[in-house]
């Protein structure tokens, strides 16, 4: 069962962010939380009967880490060191290596989002319009974006994911999407992070340069910007 050991897995990771900003209370209910995932995943456990007191106690937890005022999960941008995407939204969550990230394409993570009202909520995906609502800015650089009106960041499986995911977030109108190559073997994922404002080459200025826990120096490669406007 992928889907419940990812989401143990997340309450663990969301217990160590707890205990860094050192609050006993937020603690105290992520443990919880994480006990009641694990109690969760015996058997057969499916969205439709996990108990609701464990829906509550992971809806808090969740609640509380892919809040806006959290950055959805991702507090540090990607340019600063000791930062880590938020969530990851696409097919594919055994290719997530080396951090445990909220799974939007989760069944039950994606119903327990929905009962909270100021949380993320996972992306529905619609039929394109006709005409593409987005406008590339910049395209295929080895820089990505850096500014202020930073949002969130995750990680995706296409441009195409990424966009979805800046829909779904209100107040994102700019997707930087690109490689962050960081260490040996290279994940094929892509870096998303979402902006509220558009941005165009002359901002995308973080090259990387980040020590990688392997010795390595993280860098990037096939960065693309693209623009939203409403129709
Ligand atoms: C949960 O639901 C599944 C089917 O959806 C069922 O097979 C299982 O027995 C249920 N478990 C409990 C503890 O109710
Ligand atoms: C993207 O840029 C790299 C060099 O940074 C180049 O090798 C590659 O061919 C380019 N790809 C495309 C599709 O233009």
């Amino acid at each position: 069962m992928r889907f419940f050991a990812l989401f143990v897995a997340a309450f663990c990771s969301v217990g160590v962010l707890a205990q860094d900003s050192d609050t006993d209370a937020a603690t105290a209910t992520v443990a919880t939380a994480a006990t009641a995932a694990s109690d969760a995943s015996a058997p057969t456990a499916s969205a439709s009967n996990v108990s609701d007191f464990t829906q509550l106690a992971l809806s808090n937890a969740l609640g509380g880490l892919l809040t806006a005022q959290n950055h959805y999960g991702a507090p540090i941008p990607p340019w600063q060191h000791g930062c880590k995407p938020g969530w990851y939204y696409g097919k594919n969550p055994g290719s997530v290596l080396g951090w445990i990230l909220p799974w939007l394409a989760d069944e039950l993570i994606c119903e327990l989002l929905d009962l909270l009202p100021f949380c993320l909520h996972c992306p529905k995906p619609k039929p394109p319009p006709p005409q593409s609502p987005w406008t590339q800015t910049f395209y295929n650089l080895t820089g990505a974006t850096q500014a202020a009106d930073y949002m969130t960041y995750g990680l995706v499986d296409t441009v195409a994911d990424c966009q979805t995911m800046c829909l779904n977030v209100q107040g994102c109108t700019f997707v930087n999407s690109y490689h962050d190559v960081n260490g040996k073997g290279g994940s094929p994922l892509l870096t998303c992070a979402l902006y509220s404002q558009c941005h165009d080459a002359s901002d995308a200025d973080n090259l990387g340069g980040q020590s990688q826990p392997d010795g390595s120096v993280d860098f990037i490669t096939s960065s693309d910007g693209y623009c939203y406007h409403a129709q």
